[in-house]
């Protein structure tokens, strides 16, 4: 039997390791990277015992700018061929932008939009000339709109919808496909690094799971979509926000993160 293998980045907790087992379980071979070695390997254990011996960690930083080469690297010395590239690795961080470190800001530019353009420019190379391959991009719904006290993230997921949709286009004709998805809030260990607080309580429990977010992914990768909501109030929000003019949303969102 061949397995198609997809390579997943930010696979050591939310979104990312839910991913990891939604594609185990779909019967694919398993590239996983993040920084938390310790993690990945538990991960790989858990899952390579249930679904068999193919998973293949690869511990980085992404926020250093030679991590995505040294990632192509390895992969091509393994001579895997990447079927499906999920682009998930990716933080924020919640405060005024004058007081933000600077430092912060670089790193979540580096690994939010900087490591996935580059990712996605080596591996998309690839699937043109297999003419075969998919490439999905985790956003977010505040791409959609300029976000205060988080600016920069809100910006980077701007660029991820951007680039993804324009991608979309061009690779169309090649067989190659790109999806991204805008999720709302997700159950996993974001708002811990992005507000610095204990997600036990930060979590409401009307959250979607990150298990849900990973199987409306694969689901979005089957029907080849290119914008994924995630949930149906996402696509209220987006109605909502059509309109209205731009002056009175970025008012909007300054004055629900309660500045
Ligand atoms: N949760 C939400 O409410 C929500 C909503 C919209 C969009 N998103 C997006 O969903 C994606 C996944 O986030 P999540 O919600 O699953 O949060 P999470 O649980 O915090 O997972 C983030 C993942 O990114 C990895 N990562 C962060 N910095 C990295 C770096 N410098 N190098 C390599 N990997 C790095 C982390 O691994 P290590 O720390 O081990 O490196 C972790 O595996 C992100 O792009 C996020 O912006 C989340």
């Amino acid at each position: 039997m061949i397995h198609k293998t997809v390579l997943i980045t930010g696979a050591s907790s939310g979104i990312g390791e839910a991913l990891a087992w939604k594609y185990a379980e779909e019967g694919y071979r398993l590239i996983l990277i993040a920084r938390r070695e310790e993690r990945l390997v538990i991960l790989k254990q858990d899952i390579e015992k249930k679904y068999g011996g193919h998973v293949f960690n690869i511990s980085c930083d992404l926020s250093l700018p030679d991590s995505v080469h040294n990632i192509y690297n390895i992969v091509k010395k393994e001579n895997i061929a990447v079927d499906v590239l999920i682009n998930n690795a990716g933080f924020g961080h919640y405060g005024a932008f004058c007081e933000s470190s600077v430092e912060t800001m670089t790193k979540m530019i580096q690994v939010n939009t900087m490591a996935l353009m580059q990712l996605t420019h080596y591996f998309a190379a690839d699937m043109v000339k297999r003419q075969s391959g998919h490439i999905i991009n985790v956003g977010s719904i505040v791409g959609f709109v300029p976000g205060p006290f988080m600016a920069m993230y809100y910006a980077t997921k701007a660029f991820v919808l951007s680039f993804s949709e324009a991608l979309s286009q061009e690779l169309a004709s090649k067989n190659v496909c790109v999806t991204v998805f805008c999720p709302g809030p997700v159950a996993s260990e974001f708002k811990q690094v992005a507000y610095g607080v204990d997600q036990k309580h930060a979590m409401h429990n009307t959250i979607p799971s990150s298990a849900k977010a990973a199987d409306t992914i694969f689901y979005a990768m089957q029907k080849k979509q290119v914008i994924n909501l995630f949930t149906f109030s996402n696509h209220i929000i987006l109605l909502v926000l059509r309109f209205l003019p731009r002056a009175v949303i970025r008012r909007l969102w300054r004055i629900a993160r309660k500045k």
